[in-house]
């Protein structure tokens, strides 16, 4: 793996994923292909992997690196997963894995917009193909809607000053660049510790952007319906709403007979991980059997 992207719970995502030869996986968020290099050392010869990623770019840099005829990469959002294997003549698989969220690579690109760092547009678009991106959600959207997104998705409880600087700024003239909005935020609210006021608010704009609840709900729904009896279902997710739409997920399926459970608690890096790659600090990974 290239310092770009450590993929994170490495070893205890294919524990929990227990590959097995010949079986057919799914790799829903394939990214630089971290995981799906390791799923690939475990399913043999006869093994097939899809990997799936909303990002061109992701992919385009993945496709060298998981150059082997048990693998097809596949550009889609989790909503085309059965579409995805319907054009592959795939009935069922043995497993799926979300691993949420954005890589490094994508946050590190400044060009992207991802960043407060960043004097580049408010982008922040996973799938440079869609149209609607953060400068519409900053630029375009009501106060009232933009106070709820930084509230459910930032869980950002300073969201109405903020807001209100956000308005008021935009009613002079647009809010271009990351850089831009981060420096209006700071002044609204000002620092306090070593995180960047602005940290929440670029997260919930990310959130909203790419519609990442949505899609995990879709996501959660398309694999049970892909997946064979004894199949594994494995989600890393990185804040609390994500964790709790799986933990909900997980719960539901219980309950109804669907699922299986496979740990009681969600599984987090060690601390040597953590130590190693500080974007794994926030992981949490939890996984299903289906019944
Ligand atoms: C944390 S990275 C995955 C990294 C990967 N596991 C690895 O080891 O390289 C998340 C990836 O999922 C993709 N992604 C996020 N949401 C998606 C969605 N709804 N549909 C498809 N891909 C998505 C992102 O574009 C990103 O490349």
């Amino acid at each position: 793996m290239t310092a770009e992207h450590l993929p994170v719970l490495l070893r205890e995502v294919v524990e929990m994923l227990a590959p097995v030869q010949g079986g057919t996986y799914i790799d829903a968020t394939v990214g630089l292909g971290g995981h799906s290099e390791e799923i690939l050392k475990m399913i043999g010869r006869n093994g097939r992997l899809i990997g799936i990623d909303r990002d061109e770019k992701a992919l385009a840099g993945t496709a060298a690196r998981l150059d082997d005829d048990r693998v097809t990469l596949k550009q889609g959002r989790f909503a085309d997963i059965e579409a995805i294997l319907g054009s592959l003549g795939v009935m069922a698989v043995d497993g799926v894995l979300f691993d949420l969220g954005v890589s490094m690579m994508q946050l590190k690109d400044l060009a992207r917009g991802f960043s407060f760092r960043s004097d580049d547009r408010l982008d922040m678009r996973m799938d440079s193909g869609q149209m609607f991106s953060a400068w519409d959600v900053v630029n375009a959207y009501e106060e009232k809607d933009l106070i709820r997104i930084l509230k459910e998705y930032g869980e950002e409880y300073r969201a109405p000053r903020i807001v209100k600087a956000i308005v008021n700024y935009r009613s002079r003239k647009s809010i271009d660049s990351c850089a831009e909005l981060a420096d209006i935020i700071f002044r609204a609210v000002g620092r306090r510790g070593r995180i960047h006021p602005a940290t929440k608010t670029f997260q919930a704009l990310r959130i909203e952007v790419n519609r990442e609840i949505e899609e995990l709900r879709s996501g959660l729904d398309a694999s049970m319906r892909v997946m064979k009896g004894g199949g594994r279902l494995c989600v890393i997710s990185y804040h609390s709403l994500e964790d709790r739409v799986v933990k909900n997920f997980i719960r539901d399926g219980a309950k109804e007979g669907r699922l299986r459970p496979l740990v009681k608690k969600p599984v987090v890096p060690d601390i040597r991980e953590m130590r190693e790659n500080p974007s794994s600090r926030s992981a949490k990974l939890r996984g299903a059997e289906r019944i």
